[in-house]
This record gives C-alpha cells, structure tokens and sequence, in this order.
C-alpha cells in the first residue's frame, strides 16, 4: 500500500473490507464481509430518527516487530454495551465485538501503517437501529459493522501543545443526560460550539458541568487531565465519557510514583496545575498551551517554554511504547497478531 503515511490526517480513508453483522428475529447472524462504503436501510429506521446510534473507536498499530497490536479492544466492547443498554439497542458481546473487529483489521493489514511513522489503524465500530419505527420506539432489527481508516494525529499538531477555549454558551450533555455513553446525538450537540471554537483559532472547545457550570468537564472528543507536583487530576461526572486513554494514563502515572484523583474540577483550579492536556484514541495525549474564558476573561498560560511537560511526555512516550511494543506490556492491554 502506498499511501503517505507521516502526513495522514485524522480523516476517512477508503480500505478494502468492512465486516457486517445484522440483528433480527432477535439474534445475530453471521459476519458479512463487505466492499461497499455504503449501506441501504429504511428510511424510517430509528437510528435516522430518533437517534438509536452508538460507536467505538481503537486502534490497531503495527509493531517495532512487524506485529499488530489491538489496544484494549474489551474496553471498547463493555462502553458499546452501555451505550446499547443507554438507548435501548441490541447488545454485541465481547466476543461478536472482538470477531468483527478483529476481521476488518485483518482483512485491511495493508493499511495498517508501518511501524516509525507516526500513524496508526483507526477501528470504528458502530451499531445502529435499521427497524422502522415512527412512535418513538426502540427498533426490532440492527446494524452493528466495523470498518477501518488510516489515521494520523487527531489534532493537526500531534504531540505539540494546542490552545482551547471553555465554552459557556453550550453543552454537550445534559447532568442526568447521555454524556456517559458514546452515543450520535452527543456529537450533534457538540458541532456548533466546536466550530465556533475552531472558527476563533482554538483546537478545541473545553465544556463545563451542565448544572453550575463550576467544574471541567472534557475536552470536545477527548477527556482532560491535569498535572499538579505529584498528582495526576481528572475530573469525576456523569456527563463524560470514560476514557479508555484516560484510564490507562491513570495507571501509568501510578507506575510512575504518582498520585491520582478523579474528583470534580473546578474552574479556577486551572491555575494550578503545572501541566494540562486532552487525551484520547484519536487526541491520544494533546498538551494544552493557553486556556480562555471569554466570559471571566481569564487567560491561562502552560508550557511556557513552548514543549509539552515533562509528566505529559512521560505519559505519551510509556503509551506509545506499549502500544507498538517496544516496551514490554506490563498491564496485558494489548491483543497481539501475526499477520
Ligand atoms: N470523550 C469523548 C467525548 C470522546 O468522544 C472520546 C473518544 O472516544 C474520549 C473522551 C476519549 O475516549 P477514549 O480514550 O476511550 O478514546
Ligand atoms: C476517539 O478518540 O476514538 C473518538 O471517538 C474521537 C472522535 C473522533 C469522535
């Protein structure tokens, strides 16, 4: 495959496979291998609708030894069970999750980007109600199928320090809402103020708690954490998605002697963090140099020497190094293959 690979956008990138599984008569049946990017369903399905629509996102990266390595594919496969069980779909079990998944990773190999460029499998699994419905009414039939995209760093930057903007004219998720689950809908509410922070030279918007408006919440598509002496800070509330990247950061900065809290974070705590940054499977760790609020007028400065903290690119180097294995993966997260 000949692409370019140390320039790939985080984008959508045509492969050759993706793999197909449909829900009716209330049962799976059995994985379909597809070429075609487009699906037919009913124009009254309900995911069209009413929103019954979740996904996932992993990665797979080909190794410093030529392997492929999966990254916490079970983690992926419990969250899309929440959002199932959220919005009323049917649910995939681990091991439907792992097959599919697994078989479009295959099957597309030759997009897996080789090993030292920076770049990764990006596995997008989504699960969506095809039954038509029109009262508002969990369908009786369902889509869930996989594909695959090469990708580079979500933000343009990749590991450089970007700026972001708290955003106080919207949320993304209401207190008792779906901000927990990894549902369409969050994403649809999120586009306008995301824009308006993109249209303002802000990489990302930073939204609040719904209810007071008091504590971060996360960072567009990606959680937040922040650094002070020896801890490592992320915020606790329902209306965020739990992080597989946050969650394992948590863990390495326990291998690395720190603390951890995962409590509410309020706003004017910024300040006191020595390092901050957004972390996902599409951010990965994206250090954040300035934060803005326009309507307190606060203006926050981090890495002032213009590089990424010393505990943020600790973090980075350790995850990156388990995921294309050239350290050992001292916490069983990765699923290793030979082809
Ligand atoms: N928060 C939101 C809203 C997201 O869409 C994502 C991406 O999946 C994340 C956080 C990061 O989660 P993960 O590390 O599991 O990719
Ligand atoms: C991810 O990090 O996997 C995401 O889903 C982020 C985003 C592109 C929605």
């Amino acid at each position: 495959m000949n692409l370019d690979w140390k320039n790939l956008p985080f984008g959508y990138q045509k492969t050759r496979y993706n793999v197909r599984c449909y829900y009716r008569d209330g049962k799976w049946g059995e994985l379909e291998i597809s070429s075609s990017e487009t699906i037919n369903i009913h124009m009254a399905a309900t995911c069209l609708h009413y929103g019954q629509e979740a996904f996932e996102g992993l990665k797979a990266y080909r190794g410093k030894d030529g392997k492929v390595r999966l990254f916490r594919w079970k983690e992926n496969a419990a969250r899309m069970q929440n959002s199932s069980k959220g919005v009323l779909m049917a649910v995939v079990d681990d091991d439907l999750f792992y097959r599919t998944v697994v078989k479009a990773v295959e099957l597309n190999k030759d997009f897996i980007p080789p090993y030292g460029e920076g770049a990764s499998l990006y596995v997008r699994p989504m699960l969506i109600g095809t039954g038509a419905q029109v009262g508002v009414k969990p369908a009786n039939e369902y889509l869930f199928m996989v594909f695959v995209s090469p990708v580079g760093p979500y933000f343009k930057e990749g590991f450089k320090p970007v700026d972001m903007m708290i955003c106080r004219d919207a949320d993304r998720a209401a207190p008792l809402g779906t901000g927990h689950i990894k549902v369409g809908g969050n994403y649809a509410a999120s586009l306008a103020s995301l824009k308006d922070a993109h249209d303002n030279g802000y990489a990302s918007a930073i939204y609040l708690d719904a209810r007071e408006k008091k504590y971060i919440d996360e960072c567009g598509p990606a959680n937040f954490f922040g650094i002070k002496g020896n801890t490592y800070v992320t915020p606790d509330s329902h209306s965020i998605l739990p992080s597989v990247t946050n969650k394992s950061l948590i863990e390495l900065a326990k291998d690395l002697g720190m603390n951890v809290e995962r409590r509410p974070v309020p706003v004017e705590e910024l300040k006191e963090f020595d390092e901050v940054g957004a972390c996902g499977t599409a951010a990965v760790i994206t250090p954040i140099k300035s934060i803005d609020d326009h309507t307190t007028g606060l203006k926050l400065h981090y890495c002032k020497d213009g590089n990424p903290g010393p505990i943020s690119t600790k973090l980075y180097e350790r995850l990156l190094a388990i995921q294309y294995g050239e350290e050992p993966d001292t916490h069983g997260w990765v699923d290793v293959f030979d082809f």
